[in-house]
């Protein structure tokens, strides 16, 4: 008899997944769905050929290292910021993530953010639950305007894409955005997006919304100084990566109101969050949620198991990084 390819499903997924992984592997899995420590991580997985990890699990040369059955590592995310790729390719690991499977969800999140956030709706819910409505008033809660303004986006792949279309289609928008590199004439015109410096998108935008990938190039893209570039009216929006956003920096810009207000789904030093960022009221809080509905959850950790199972047992994965 042959033995089934150990592997490790690091954080608490579907029922049907695990089921579904099961048919194929030895599965060992995190019943718990709290994040195993670094130690533990690196002892479950020194006998295992493959991994369903999360965003939450380092991938990097010292557990390689120790893990010389390892063969891929399937995310189930479409962000990899915890995978070490060069290192992973250097070992011969697959890496795999998740795209497009969550691109119009995360594109409707990063919209409903960029709208809860203009319109003040969590401070608005927070006062009425609070029973502070006593009066109609002319002023209260009134917010940036959402159609026709301008739509700055920074980071212009699939996510960056669903947003411009949601902004210049449904609700009139002008989009402006930066990347690294500039979209084909089509895809710009089906976007209604104009291509501009990061300074001029910075200066222009009334609302400002982050979808690049984090990477040491990216870490602190917003800081004080681009902070202090923007509109004292603009509102900025993270679904990307904490890291991306000085979070110290932007609790001080919204404090001493430089910009109106942001909405941030993701945090340097996740599930920690700035204290300051709690303390101002302009601002609108979610955790790591952009990607959350149950149809999406389910297509990504259907995507990761298929990468796992296309690899290990029939030598194609799905959505290989460094194939
Ligand atoms: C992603 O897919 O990268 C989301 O941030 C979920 O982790």
């Amino acid at each position: 008899m042959t033995t089934r390819p150990r592997i490790l499903v690091a954080r608490a997924v579907f029922p049907e997944t695990i089921a579904r992984l099961e048919q194929h592997f030895e599965v060992e899995h995190n019943q718990a769905d709290a994040a195993w420590s670094r130690q533990e991580l690196l002892a479950r997985l020194k006998d295992k050929a493959g991994a369903l990890t999360t965003g939450t699990e380092r991938i990097d040369a010292e557990l390689l290292a120790a893990c010389s059955e390892l063969k891929i590592c399937a995310n189930m995310a479409v962000g990899f910021n915890n995978f070490d790729v060069p290192a992973m390719t250097a070992r011969g690991v697959l890496a795999t993530n998740t795209p497009d499977v969550l691109t119009e969800t995360t594109a409707d999140f990063g919209f409903a953010l960029l709208m809860a956030t203009a319109r003040r709706i969590a401070e608005s819910e927070h006062y009425l639950r609070a029973g502070r409505w006593t009066k109609w008033s002319y002023d209260m809660f009134a917010g940036a305007e959402v159609h026709g303004s301008t739509l700055g986006i920074l980071g212009m792949g699939r996510i960056g894409q669903g947003i411009a279309r949601r902004g210049a289609h449904g609700f009139g928008m002008n989009v402006i955005y930066h990347n690294r590199s500039r979209l084909t004439p089509e895809l710009e015109a089906a976007c209604k997006a104009r291509y501009v410096t990061k300074d001029e998108l910075l200066a222009k935008a009334d609302h400002l919304v982050l979808v690049l990938p984090y990477s040491a190039e990216s870490h602190h893209a917003i800081g004080a100084a681009e902070l202090a570039r923007m509109k004292p009216t603009a509102t900025l929006v993270n679904i990307a990566r904490g890291g991306i956003v000085d979070d110290a920096a932007l609790a001080q810009a919204l404090k001493e109101k430089r910009i109106a207000a942001a909405g941030l789904d993701v945090f340097e030093g996740e599930p920690k969050v700035h204290p300051d960022l709690l303390t101002v009221p302009n601002v609108v809080l979610t955790p790591h949620i952009a990607s959350a509905t149950v149809p999406t959850r389910r297509a990504m950790a259907d995507l990761a198991a298929e990468n796992l199972i296309g690899y290990l047992v029939g030598g194609q994965p799905r959505t290989p990084l460094n194939p």
